[in-house]
């Protein structure tokens, strides 16, 4: 275990606390969808005790999921917006899944396709919910012609699909950077690890303890 003074914190309480109850709705909400969509995993429903119990718990898993998400987006978004030296890890971006750390890409906290990862998450969990209202049976379905129904289905379907898919790929890239996951489950990084992906962010950080002594 590294020194304390090697540490840097990443992630803090609330946020980590927001991204694992997140974790955990996510996963519930979208393998009882998953469970409707493709009849060999009807089987996932059952995580939620009965079908019926599934199929009632989905949508507010659902805007548990999205409330989690709006939170996040306040806390993240200024981290995640475009900027010019994003161009520099794109043009880079062989070397970055090379694990080749010996160019300085001036990444700041978020590397440029962690930020497209942020925006489609954010933009795909707005479409479920706008969708998964009109398609509400319990509460609103009866209030929209069968047009906009259909036309909800088939958009909660493609969100719901594609987010589970950039989750995939969210949760095989955390793991792929080894430290990454131990940041978001104690909050903190080393100063090493941050100087490799994110030595922007490093440097800014130093900056501001240089100002302070
Ligand atoms: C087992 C599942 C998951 C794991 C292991 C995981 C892991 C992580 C890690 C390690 C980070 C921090 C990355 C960094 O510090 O550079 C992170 C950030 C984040 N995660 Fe997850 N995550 C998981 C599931 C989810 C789910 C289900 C969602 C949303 C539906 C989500 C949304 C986010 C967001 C929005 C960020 C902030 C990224 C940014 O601001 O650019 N994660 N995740």
């Amino acid at each position: 275990m590294a020194h304390k003074q090697d540490q840097i914190l990443r992630t803090k309480f609330t946020e980590r606390l927001c991204h694992w109850s997140i974790v955990v709705c996510f996963f519930l909400a979208a393998t009882s969808g998953i469970s409707w969509f493709f009849p060999t995993f009807s089987w996932m429903s059952n995580f939620l005790g009965t079908p019926q119990m599934a199929r009632a718990l989905h949508p507010f898993l659902g805007i548990a999921v999205f409330v989690g998400l709006c939170y996040m987006f306040k806390r993240f978004v200024h981290h995640n917006m475009p900027v010019r030296s994003d161009s520099i890890w794109f043009r880079n971006v062989k070397s970055v899944l090379l694990a080749d750390h010996s160019k300085k890409l001036r990444i700041g906290k978020y590397n440029a396709g962690q930020k497209i990862l942020f925006w489609l998450i954010m933009s795909s969990i707005v479409v479920l919910l706008l969708s998964g209202l009109v398609m509400w049976r319990a509460y609103f379905a009866e209030f929209f012609p069968i047009w906009m129904l259909r036309l909800a289905i088939l958009a909660h379907s493609v969100a719901g699909i594609g987010l589970i898919l950039l989750i995939m790929g969210h949760i095989y890239l955390a793991i792929w950077v080894r430290g990454s996951i131990t940041g978001m489950v104690t909050g903190y990084v080393s100063k090493s690890w941050a100087r490799q992906h994110h030595d922007r962010w490093a440097e800014e950080l130093k900056a501001k303890e240089s100002e302070k002594a």
